[in-house]
C-alpha cells in the first residue's frame, strides 16, 4: 500500500511515522531539500544510520550510477536484512535521472497464508551479495557481518501485521514460490523529479532493473519501531 503526500504540506500537522506504520510506502512530490536539510528530514523519522562511504553528510549515502549499487540489475530485497539494529527504514530522495530505473515494492503484509504457513517456522540467513561487498561497505563493516551472520524468521509480526520476509538477494537459497508471489503483486514506481520514497524494510521488499546513464539519488537508513 501507498500514500502520497504533498511536500508543500509538509509541517501542517502530517504525521509521517503514523503514515509510514500505516501504509508501508510514503511518496513525497515536489521535494526541494538540500542535502542538510535531507538530513534533519530523516533524523525526524528515526534515528539516523551513520556512513562511512558514499557520504558528503554523515548520514547521507549516494546511490549512483558509479557507486554505492552501480547500475545493474538489483534483485529483490530487503534493506539491511543483513544489519543489526532496527534500522529497518529508508528514505529515498531523486536528485537525478531517478526515471532511468523504475523501483518496484511487494508488500509481504499481503502474502497469502498458504504461502505464511508453509514457511512458518523456518529461518532464513542474511549476507551481502558478493558483488555490493567492495562498493557498499568497509573492510570492517564486512568482518562484523561475516561473524554475526544475522538469521530471520520467515513469518513475523510486525506492528500489528503478519508478514513473511524473505529478501531474496540477500538469502542463502531461491525460493521460486516467493519469486512468484512478488513478481505478481508488485507495485512499480516511476521516479520524477522531486519524488522522495520512505519505506519500511520489514513490509516492502523492493527490486530495481539495470539502467545506461547518470542516476543520483540520496538515501538515509533509519531505525523504526519494535516488535
Ligand atoms: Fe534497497
Amino acid at each position: 500500500m501507498k500514500v502520497i503526500v504533498n511536500y508543500g504540506d509538509l509541517g501542517s500537522g502530517i504525521d509521517l511515522k503514523e503514515l509510514l506504520r500505516s501504509f508501508g510506502l510514503v511518496h513525497i512530490t515536489d521535494a526541494e531539500f538540500t542535502i542538510d536539510e535531507f538530513a534533519d528530514f530523516a533524523k525526524n523519522l528515526g534515528e539516523p544510520l551513520k556512513t562511512e562511504k558514499h557520504t558528503s553528510n554523515e548520514f547521507v549515502q549516494m546511490v549512483s550510477h558509479d557507486g554505492l549499487f552501480e547500475n545493474g540489475d538489483v534483485d529483490w530485497h530487503n534493506d539491511w536484512s543483513y544489519g543489526r539494529g532496527s534500522y529497518y527504514g529508508t528514505v529515498l530522495y531523486n536528485i537525478k535521472g531517478g526515471h532511468l530505473a523504475d523501483t518496484t515494492f511487494c508488500d509481504m503484509t499481503k502474502a497469502p497464508r498458504k504461502l505464511k504457513d508453509k514457511y512458518r517456522g523456518k529461518m532464513g540467513e542474511y549476507f551481502p551479495p558478493q558483488r555490493l561487498q567492495s562498493n557498499c561497505f568497509t573492510e570492517k563493516q564486512i568482518k562484523i557481518l561475516k561473524r554475526m551472520q544475522v538469521r530471520r524468521p520467515f513469518v513475523q509480526h510486525w506492528q500489528g501485521k503478519e508478514l513473511l520476509y524473505c529478501s531474496l538477494g540477500t538469502i542463502n537459497e531461491d525460493f521460486p514460490d516467493i519469486r512468484e508471489f512478488a513478481e505478481q503483486n508488485s507495485h512499480t514506481h516511476k521516479w520524477k523529479e522531486g519524488d522522495i520514497l520512505i519505506w519500511d524494510n520489514m513490509r516492502m521488499m523492493h527490486k530495481r532493473n539495470s539502467f545506461t546513464g547518470e542516476r543520483t539519488l540520496w538515501r538515509v537508513q533509519f531505525a523504526i519501531g519494535t516488535k
